[in-house]
């Protein structure tokens, strides 16, 4: 079965074209970074404007490359939530009149759910059940994913999102628009032990997460640094905080898999791309006789080949729209 997919949930365009949900056959992402970057994140109104100019090239595009046309198409998958809700809307209304041009079914696909099955494209023997760390910039999960479309949340941040804390300090540092990379780079040339930033607990609840008092000791720590005139380390900053994050995550992740008694692990979401999260995740693993799974780099950040595996399984389960489909700036993953 084939599927065209298309993702417009922030700030890339993208569209693919996925076999059976687990054979890429095209994908295609038209990104905005650089024009978001000029105001230090994400402004939602360029963002639907952008989607609204580039879709019908990038879905003609990623239907090019699959060497098909619509008519070999066998359904239709959209981001329709969470996400921005002018950006949502337009992949969500392109869909629909592709639906209604072809009269092929309409599959309503959630963003999260869709970057857990990142994983399956990346893993052709992974198969639910399996416990998922979904880390992106606006969600901070510890996810039991039952079955395809059946997911429990065990765990999740109480503040900011993973991606967003990295965001945020990389900006006080001077870092452009999405800071997590470039921290992440930098980071690998710092001394992780140089700083010490605290460790947050969630009290009662031991696989949440809290991010925003780490965020704020980071700035503090900058802006108190720069006051004084004294020099700071960019390295040995980057390579803290970032030790600091993915011990938090690594640390609640590998608590709710023990506790749980799943010993099957997969990592999804932008940061899924962060290479300490990928090592110490692997080593954590490693040590307690886990099977770890990650998404190749090529499909942790937003991309529409997720949204393409994840919508086969969202069609087989009988998860179709019809024309009154709407975009939804929030929903959870657990949702029937
Ligand atoms: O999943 P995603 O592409 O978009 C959302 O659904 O939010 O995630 C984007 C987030 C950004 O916050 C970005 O800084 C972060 O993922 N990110 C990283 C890395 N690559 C992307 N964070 C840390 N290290 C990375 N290597
Ligand atoms: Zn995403």
């Amino acid at each position: 079965m084939k599927i065209l997919s298309i993702e417009t949930s922030c700030d890339e365009t993208a569209a693919a074209v996925v076999e059976d949900g687990r054979k890429v056959l095209g994908s295609v992402i038209a990104s905005q970074v650089e024009e978001h970057k000029l105001y230090g994140g994400v402004v939602p109104e360029i963002a639907s404007r952008r989607h609204a100019e580039a879709i019908s090239q990038v879905v003609a595009k990623a239907l090019d490359d699959a060497a098909l046309t619509l008519e070999d198409i066998d359904a239709i998958a959209v981001t329709h939530a969470p996400g921005l809700i002018g950006a949502l809307l337009v992949g969500v209304n392109f869909a629909k009149g592709l639906s209604l041009a072809t009269g092929k079914p309409l599959v309503p696909t959630h963003h999260l759910r869709s970057h857990i099955a990142s994983n399956y494209i990346s893993h052709k023997e992974l198969k639910p059940p399996f416990m998922c760390l979904v880390v992106s910039g606006g969600h901070s999960h510890i996810v039991m994913v039952e079955d395809y479309t059946k997911m429990k949340v065990i765990g999740r941040t109480r503040d900011d999102a993973a991606g967003e804390a990295f965001d945020k300090a990389a900006r006080a540092l001077g870092m452009p628009y999405p800071g997590g990379i470039e921290m992440d780079r930098i980071a690998e040339l710092g001394d992780p032990t140089a700083f010490k930033f605290p460790r947050p607990v969630v009290h009662d609840a031991p696989y949440d997460f809290s991010f925003s008092g780490l965020k704020t000791a980071v700035i503090n720590l900058i802006h108190n640094t720069e006051q004084r005139g004294e020099p700071l380390s960019k390295e040995d900053l980057c390579a803290s905080f970032r030790s600091a994050v993915v011990e938090l995550l690594v640390s609640n992740f590998m608590k709710a898999c023990e506790d749980f008694g799943v010993k099957t692990l997969a990592v999804a979401g932008g940061v899924s791309a962060n290479s300490l999260l990928r090592r110490r995740l692997s080593e954590e693993s490693a040590k307690r006789g886990f099977t770890f799974f990650k998404p190749d780099k090529s499909v942790c950040t937003d991309n529409a080949a997720m949204v393409g595996s994840q919508g086969y399984y969202e069609y087989l389960s009988g998860n179709i729209a019809d024309l009154s489909l709407n975009a939804c700036a929030t929903l959870p993953i657990d949702y029937r």
